[in-house]
């Protein structure tokens, strides 16, 4: 197998791309989907700020590296979530990450917080992993808002986009199919949050990491069973392997074709958004999700 580029021998291979490329080439392939991702979307111009939401893993620390690399002006975030045995070295990998590269970070404490993952688990009868999701999203906001950064860049990559669009898709949720994409503008005090991975692969951010010597803290989450939508990655990956390019054909066709029709039809249901009294972010509720959590965790509900 040769480089697709300069035909010497080839390290990665990309059927969906109907490429092979040595690493130099594939790390400019790289950067050039994330190039493309950023125009294609209008996320960010230059000189604007952007916190890049950091959790250890493969798919934030390449995103980070490569924001990095290309001059963008780029803050990295840690949301401790104080889970023993496991946050504390996802943190780890951050900081030295960070250290290594000059690299700003701000990190949030859900301890300190009040908001301890562990003590969440005890407290709430919903699933763990959930009520995690929703008070990571409200302080990624939060610290993008308060820090003063233009947009919140998070490292979804194509695999989590289109498993959650085939879960979106399965229950017909309009609501969630209006609104899915890998940009979502600032809004009601929602800052603008960007994903520029969504045309890469959970494969190639692994190449990237490798290629650059990037160390990663990859260990699941313990409170997890099994990473989040796996049978549907499973099933895409199925259907990529047997007719490769499907994947991203069938999440660009989405962005284009499908997700217009879903705005078109939610338009006008949306709830007002206020202040949460309690905190200041933006909620439909008298007051935020997040709140309502430490209000049950102080034993006030
Ligand atoms: Fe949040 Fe596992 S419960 S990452
Ligand atoms: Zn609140």
């Amino acid at each position: 197998m040769k480089c697709k580029s300069c035909r010497e021998p080839a390290m990665v291979d990309l059927p969906s791309h109907n490429a092979a490329f040595c690493g130099p080439c594939f790390l400019r392939y790289f950067s050039g989907q994330v190039r493309a991702a950023v125009k294609a979307q209008a996320m960010f111009g230059p000189g604007e700020r952007i916190l890049a939401a950091l959790s250890g893993g493969k798919d934030s620390l390449a995103l980070a590296n490569e924001l990095l690399e290309q001059d963008c002006r780029v803050s990295g975030l840690f949301v401790d979530l104080a889970i023993p045995g496991s946050s504390d070295r996802a943190r780890a990998a951050v900081e030295d990450f960070c250290r290594a590269r000059g690299l700003d970070l701000v990190v949030v404490d859900l301890a300190a917080e009040g908001l301890a993952i562990p003590e969440v688990k005890r407290r709430v009868r919903r699933p763990v992993c959930s009520v995690c999701g929703k008070i990571k999203r409200h302080f990624f906001n939060r610290a993008a808002a308060r820090g003063g950064f233009e947009v919140l860049a998070t490292g979804h990559n194509l695999d989590d986009e289109a498993a959650r669009l085939l879960a979106n898709t399965l229950r017909w949720d309009g609501a969630y199919l209006s609104d899915q994409g890998p940009l979502l503008p600032a809004e009601d005090g929602f800052v603008r949050k960007a994903k520029p991975l969504y045309r890469l692969t959970e494969y190639e951010t692994a190449c990237y990491c490798f290629l650059k010597g990037i160390e990663v803290h990859d260990a699941p989450c313990p409170y997890s069973r099994g990473a989040t939508f796996t049978s549907y990655k499973r099933l895409l990956d199925d259907l990529e392997h047997n007719s490769p390019g499907s994947k991203f054909a069938f999440y660009d066709g989405f962005l284009n074709r499908g997700r217009p029709a879903f705005e078109a039809q939610q338009a006008g249901l949306g709830q007002g958004l206020s202040p949460c009294p309690e905190c200041g972010s933006p909620t439909s509720g008298d007051i935020c999700g997040v709140c309502r959590i430490r209000r049950l965790l102080r034993g006030e509900d």
